[in-house]
C-alpha cells in the first residue's frame, strides 16, 4: 500500500515543481509599475499579462473583501472593445464574470467608453447583466496612446476568502450597434488567462527572481509538504495500528511502524506548518483566519500526541483504557482535521483542478485499503474465535480488533 501511495505521490511532486517553473517564466519583466491613471487613481500592485499587451492593476482590501481594479489593453483595432473577468468556476472563457469596455453610444467624445457586466456562462458573451460580484464606479477611457483603461471596484464577499483567483481578458476588433463583435481565435486570444494573486500585493513585473516567483515556490512547497504528512502519512500510520494488530504475527511489528509512520509524518508535518506560518507572515495584511487556527489546532493537538507516546501507562494497567480513548479521539481529529484543511488551503491557493484530483486520488487508494483490511480484519478474528472455542472452549486474548478502545 506505501508503495501505491508513493507511485501515486512522485508524478505529483514532479509536477508541481514543473508548474513553480512555469509561474516563474510567467512573470517576466515588462512595464505595468510605471502606469499613470487619471483622477489620482492609484493601486497597491500590477502585473503585466503575458498575452494580448495588456496589464492588471488592483488594490485588494481582505478585511472588506472589496477589489480595486484597472485593466489596461488596446482593442484589437479603432473601434473595437476590451474585457477583463474573473472567473470563480474555471480558468476559461465560461463562467467568467467580465466587465467589457466599448466605445461609449450616447456620447460623441471618442475618449469615453462604456463599461458593462457579463456573467458569461459558454462561449458566447450573451447579454449584459448582473455578476457574481457587485461592481461599482465602473468607468473606462481611451488614452492618447491608443489603450483602453477600465476601472472598477468589485464586492468579492461572495467568494468567502479567496486568496488566488482565476482572471482572463480578451479584446476585440469591432462592436456593431454597442454589441462588442467576437474576438479573433489566434493562439494568444485563446490562451489569454491567468492566475490573479490577491495575497500578496506587490507588483510582479520586477525580474524573474522577485518575490513573487519565491513566494509562489513556498506555496508549492507548503502546501506539497503538508499534503504529503498531515494528508497521507498520517492517516497511513493509522491504519497500520488499526488493522496490523489484528495478526499476532504483527506484533510489535506494528506498533513500530505505527510510531515510525507518525514520527517521520510528524517531522514532515510541522515543516510544512512553519512554511504555512511564514507565507502567513508574508501576505501582508490579509489573514485565512479559519486555515491558520485549524493549522495551529492539527499542530498542537499532533504535538500531544507525541508526548502522549511517552505517558502511556502499560498495557495491563488500569487506566490504560482511557490512553486508549484519549489517543484515538484525538489522532482521528487530527487526521479529520488535517484533511479538511488541506481542501481549504487548496481553495485559497486556487489549484487547479488536477490536484485537487490527485489527492482525492490518494485518499481513495487509502479508503479502499482500509476498507479491504477491515474485511480481513473481521475475517481473522471471526476464524481464531472458532478455532479459540474449539481448542479451549473459551475465547482468548489473541486476536482483537481494536475496534473499541
Ligand atoms: C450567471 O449565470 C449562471 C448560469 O447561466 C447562473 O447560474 C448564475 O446565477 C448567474 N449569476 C448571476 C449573478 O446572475
Amino acid at each position: 500500500m506505501a508503495g501505491a501511495v508513493l507511485a501515486l505521490l512522485l508524478p505529483l511532486l514532479a509536477a508541481m515543481a514543473a508548474s513553480a517553473q512555469d509561474d516563474a517564466a510567467a512573470a517576466s519583466a515588462r512595464g505595468c509599475a510605471g502606469e499613470a491613471f487619471s483622477a489620482n487613481r492609484a493601486y497597491a500592485a500590477c502585473s503585466d499579462l503575458p498575452r494580448l499587451g495588456a496589464s492588471v492593476h488592483w488594490t485588494y482590501d481582505g478585511a472588506a473583501g472589496e477589489l480595486s481594479v484597472a485593466f489596461v489593453a488596446a482593442p484589437a483595432a479603432p473601434g473595437g472593445w476590451v474585457a477583463w473577468g474573473l472567473n470563480p468556476s474555471g480558468d476559461g472563457m465560461a463562467g467568467a464574470q467580465a466587465l467589457v469596455a466599448v466605445p461609449s453610444s450616447s456620447s460623441s467624445s471618442p475618449g469615453v467608453w462604456d463599461v458593462r457586466t457579463y456573467n458569461i456562462s459558454g462561449y458566447a458573451l450573451g447579454e449584459p447583466g448582473p455578476i457574481a460580484f457587485p461592481a461599482l464606479d465602473l468607468a473606462a477611457e481611451l488614452g492618447s496612446d491608443g489603450r483602453v483603461r477600465v476601472f472598477g471596484r468589485l464586492s468579492l464577499a461572495a467568494l468567502g476568502g479567496a486568496g488566488v483567483l482565476n482572471q482572463v481578458w480578451q479584446v476585440g476588433p469591432a462592436v456593431t450597434d454597442g454589441v462588442p463583435a467576437p474576438h479573433a481565435m489566434a493562439g494568444d486570444n485563446l490562451a489569454a488567462k491567468a492566475k490573479l494573486d490577491l495575497l500578496t500585493q506587490t507588483t510582479t513585473a520586477v525580474s524573474s527572481d522577485d518575490g513573487g516567483d519565491s513566494i509562489a515556490k513556498k506555496r508549492n512547497i507548503h502546501g506539497v509538504l503538508n499534503a504529503v504528512s498531515w494528508g497521507i502519512l498520517l492517516p497511513m500510520g493509522a491504519i497500520f495500528a488499526r488493522y496490523l494488530k489484528t495478526f499476532r504475527s504483527a506484533d510489535p511489528a506494528w506498533f513500530y511502524l505505527h510510531v515510525t509512520c507518525q514520527l517521520i509524518g510528524y517531522g514532515v508535518g510541522v515543516s510544512g506548518w512553519a512554511t504555512g506560518i511564514n507565507l502567513g507572515n508574508l501576505s501582508n495584511g490579509i489573514t485565512y483566519t479559519l486555515h491558520r487556527n485549524i493549522g495551529i489546532t492539527v499542530f498542537a493537538l499532533a504535538t500531544l500526541q507525541i508526548f502522549a507516546l511517552f505517558l502511556r501507562p502499560k498495557k495491563e494497567h488500569k487506566y490504560r483504557v482511557y490512553w486508549n480513548l484519549y489517543h484515538h479521539t484525538v489522532g482521528y481529529a487530527v487526521i479529520i482535521l488535517g484533511i479538511t484543511n488541506i481542501f481549504k488551503g487548496m481553495a485559497i491557493l486556487g489549484v487547479e483542478q488536477r490536484w485537487r484530483t490527485a489527492y482525492v486520488a490518494a485518499l481513495c487508494v487509502l479508503g479502499f485499503a482500509a476498507v479491504i483490511l477491515e474485511a480481513v480484519a473481521w475475517g481473522v478474528v471471526a476464524k481464531s474465535r472458532r478455532a479459540e472455542s474449539k481448542t479451549f472452549g473459551d475465547a482468548s486474548n489473541g486476536h482483537h480488533l481494536p475496534r473499541s478502545v
